[in-house]
């Protein structure tokens, strides 16, 4: 059983952007399985390894469209993608110190991070904004 499935709720609209949350949500799920089968070590580390490199990437990505685009708030969602790298980065030193044991709560602030970010945050900059606004 995954940490999360996609659904329509994650769809932010901008498909290159989409495609990206796919493939960190698929990382995420494997760090979780990991997790629940007991697994520590190298592999595990590595998982967590690349979910940080791929998140990197997709914040660098997510930057870049948001500065075509002019989105407004382009400031202050570099600073929640800083502040959440920076945990990403603690939790990352954490389980490389306790050779690759993944902690409860470093899948507490995964799960976190894709229903706060992604539906509440991510949404904004994509064409769905217009009708959020609507609504809200
Ligand atoms: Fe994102």
């Amino acid at each position: 059983m995954p940490l999360m499935n996609w659904d329509n709720s994650l769809d932010v609209g901008v498909a290159k952007m989409n495609d990206e949350h796919q493939q960190i949500l698929a990382l995420m799920n494997q760090v979780y399985d990991a997790r629940e089968a007991d697994q520590k070590g190298p592999e595990v580390l590595h998982l967590v390894d690349r979910l940080g490199e791929v998140t990197i990437a997709h914040f660098r990505d997510e930057e870049a469209y948001m500065e075509e685009t002019g989105y407004a708030g382009i400031t202050s969602h570099k600073l929640i993608h800083k502040d959440l790298l920076d945990k990403f980065t603690g939790f990352a030193t954490e389980i490389r110190a306790k050779g690759g044991e993944v902690p409860e709560k470093f899948l507490t602030f995964l799960k976190l991070w894709l229903t706060a970010l992604i539906r509440g945050i991510d949404m904004k900059y994509g064409p769905k904004a217009a009708t959020l606004k609507q609504v809200g």
